[in-house]
């Protein structure tokens, strides 16, 4: 029997400030379309950002749905759009800002598994790391340098063969 471990990494920023311009203007675009998220039953509305390696921005919000399983988070939104119109395309980085009509959220929101799924199969096919960095409405904001850093052992096509 042995033990092992798996750590990860992140970094905290106290503010966008930290951020580079770049950065904090991606951040801003999350922002802006997480406001028009439609999300009329959890009332928790997410915006994404993801910036190509071209220089291209593609971003997309939360999509409800009566029928609840059928809604989709932001960060596929802003991903498969990206990937539809950039199929060759890569990902550098993606932003992800939430807020609730309920409470302040004041803290940073971490992505979904399933979402964090849909990331760790695109930094695989390109083989290049995406950054991910996320955040509440207010309040710190997270950056992991590697979907592994939030997806730990992850399933990938590997697994398949
Ligand atoms: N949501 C996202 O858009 N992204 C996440 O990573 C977590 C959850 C959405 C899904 C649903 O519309 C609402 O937030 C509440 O779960």
């Amino acid at each position: 029997m042995h033990d092992h471990e798996i750590s990860t990494k992140f970094t905290v920023f106290d503010s966008s400030k930290e951020l580079s311009i770049a950065e904090q203007k991606l951040l801003e675009t999350a922002i802006a379309i997480r406001d028009s998220a439609y999300a009329p039953y959890s009332g928790f509305l997410v915006g994404a950002s993801v910036l190509m390696q071209n220089g291209d921005v593609f971003s997309g919000n939360n999509q409800e749905n009566a029928a609840y399983p059928s809604g989709i988070c932001a960060e596929r939104v802003a991903i498969w759009s990206a990937m539809a119109a950039l199929p060759k395309g890569r990902i550098k980085k993606i932003f992800i800002s939430a807020r609730s009509e309920k409470t302040l959220v004041d803290r940073p929101v971490a992505p979904c598994g399933a979402c964090r799924q849909a990331i760790a199969e695109y930094e695989t096919k390109q083989d290049e790391n995406i950054e991910i960095f996320f955040t509440g409405e207010t309040g710190k904001i997270v950056k992991a340098n590697s979907i592994k850093d939030l997806l730990p052992w992850m399933f990938d096509n590997s697994m398949l063969s």
